[in-house]
This record gives structure tokens, C-alpha cells and sequence, in this order.
């Protein structure tokens, strides 16, 4: 049992698809990046994406976002053939936040004014929109560095700013590319508390990767390998540690989980 998670997803009777890949294969130039990938991420579960360097974790990002359209195959969300669809239907129409590897606020506006300005754009509500930043100022522990241009900001805070602008819309579907880098640990804690809640409470689907192999693992419920373009395992996190074809392609022969 994980240290976060206290159940798995595996026991929900119905397990709806959020979002598919069919045979999707993507290439920059002559390098092939994904090679005919499949998989499918389940309505309310918490799933991880694991990789080295390269292995294409924030393309396929990119792919479920619009940002990128695939060679060949076919991306659905829920059930929806989106292969075509620009990036503002999919937020849109979807609920779809994504939290990108870099960037991903406005540099000269303030903390508070990057959440402000998305606000603006995610919530109708005017009462809404205050309630719900002064929530993510408490919830971040943003109130001493909120007047602060995010330039300024330091890497971590950077992180939660952007961690904190993802979660303004209420989101369906949560994209968190290398949540926990930069992060404290604490700080890391608090984020898995937020992912895990956000699944109990509310059912969100999240799609997660990171580097930090145990932060990740701890929080869920099934996660995948990538490596030379194709999905080499996918499974528990307690049974992929344990996965030989896992254990060659990323975590080496001592990694230990638990
Ligand atoms: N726009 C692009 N043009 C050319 N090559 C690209 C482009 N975007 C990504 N790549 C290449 O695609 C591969 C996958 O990149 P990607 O950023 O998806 O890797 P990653 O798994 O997220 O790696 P990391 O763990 O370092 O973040 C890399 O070899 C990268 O150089
Ligand atoms: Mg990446």
C-alpha cells in the first residue's frame, strides 16, 4: 500500500475511458518519438507516466492538449474523437487543465495577477472568482509572496503558481507535467494530499509524470513505462516496481518502493 493512496481504483465497478490513444505515432523530423502507442487512462483514477529523458512524456502531453497533432492514430476524450480539435475546444468543451514542464504564467503580472487574469477567462462568476483565488492563496500559502512578478518568483513557487492557475477552472481532467520538480518536500506532500483529494471528492481524472519515481508511485493508481517510443509496462504501482521489462527500462535493479 502506497503512503499516500489508501485505496485503489481498481475496485470501482465502471470504469469509463477519459482518454485513448489508437495507434498513435508521432515523429519530429526522421526521429521516430512514438511508436504506434495505445493505452487508456480511466475515469477518476490517477495515472502515471514514467520515462528517461526523451522518452516523448511531454509530447504526449502535447498530443491530449492539441498542442500537437499525431502522424497517424487516433486521441478520444471521453469517447470523443478529438484527433482534429484545436487546444480551446478540448479545454473547453472537456474541463481539461494542463500544468506544462516550463512556464505556463505570465512573467510581468504579479502572483496574484496571473490568477486574477486566468479567472477572468475560467470563471463567469464574479463572487466565484474571489472565493475561489482567496482559497488557492490560503491553499498555496501564497499570501507573503502574492504582490511578488512571477519572474521573480523562486522554482518552486514558480511550480505552485502554475500548480494553483491549473486548478482555477475546476477541472475534469488534470495534465501535471513533472509536478514535483522543484518542489520541497513538504510542499510535495501537500500536492499528493491535493491530487488524491481531488479524486475522492470531486472524481477528477489526473494524468501525471515525474521523475520523482516514489513521490509518483505514492500517489497512483496505475502507472506506465515509456521508453524507445513504446509502452513497455503497465500496471499497479506495487506490480510495475516488480515488472522486469520496468525494471530494465527505467528503474534499474535497486529500486526499492515502500
Ligand atoms: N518540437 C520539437 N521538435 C523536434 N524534436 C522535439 C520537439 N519536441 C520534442 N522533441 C523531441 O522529442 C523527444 C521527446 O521529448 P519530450 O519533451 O516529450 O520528452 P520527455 O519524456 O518529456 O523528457 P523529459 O523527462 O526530459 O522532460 C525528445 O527527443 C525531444 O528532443
Ligand atoms: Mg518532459
Amino acid at each position: 500500500m502506497a503512503i499516500i493512496k489508501k485505496f485503489r481504483i481498481r475496485s470501482f465497478k465502471k470504469l469509463d475511458t477519459v482518454i485513448e490513444f489508437e495507434n498513435v505515432s508521432l515523429s519530429f523530423g526522421n526521429r521516430l518519438i512514438l511508436d504506434n502507442l495505445n493505452f487508456k487512462i480511466n475515469k477518476g483514477s490517477i495515472h502515471g507516466m514514467l520515462g528517461p529523458n526523451g522518452a516523448g512524456k511531454s509530447t504526449i502531453f502535447n498530443l491530449i492538449t492539441g498542442l500537437l497533432k499525431p502522424d497517424s492514430g487516433t486521441i478520444k476524450i471521453f469517447g470523443e474523437d478529438v484527433t482534429h480539435y484545436p487546444v480551446y475546444i478540448r479545454t473547453r468543451k472537456f474541463s481539461t487543465s494542463y500544468c506544462p514542464q516550463y512556464n505556463g504564467f505570465f512573467t510581468d503580472l504579479t502572483l496574484l495577477d496571473n490568477l486574477r487574469a486566468i479567472s477572468e477567462i475560467v470563471i463567469e462568476n464574479k463572487n466565484y472568482r474571489t472565493e475561489k483565488i482567496n482559497y488557492l492563496i490560503s491553499k498555496f500559502e501564497f499570501d507573503n509572496i502574492k504582490d511578488i512578478k512571477a519572474r521573480f518568483l523562486s522554482g518552486g513557487q514558480k511550480k505552485r503558481l502554475i500548480i494553483a492557475m491549473a486548478l482555477l477552472s475546476d477541472p475534469k481532467i488534470l495534465l501535471l507535467d513533472e509536478v514535483y520538480a522543484a518542489l520541497d518536500v513538504l510542499t510535495i506532500k501537500m500536492m499528493q494530499e491535493i491530487i488524491v483529494n481531488l479524486q475522492q471528492e470531486y472524481g477528477i481524472t489526473t494524468c501525471l509524470c515525474d521523475h520523482q519515481a516514489r513521490d509518483l508511485l505514492a500517489t497512483c493508481d496505475i502507472a506506465m513505462i515509456l521508453s524507445n517510443g513504446k509502452i513497455v509496462a503497465e500496471e499497479t504501482p506495487s506490480n510495475l516496481v516488480k515488472d522486469i521489462n520496468a525494471r530494465n527500462a527505467y528503474f534499474g535493479e535497486n529500486f526499492k518502493f515502500n
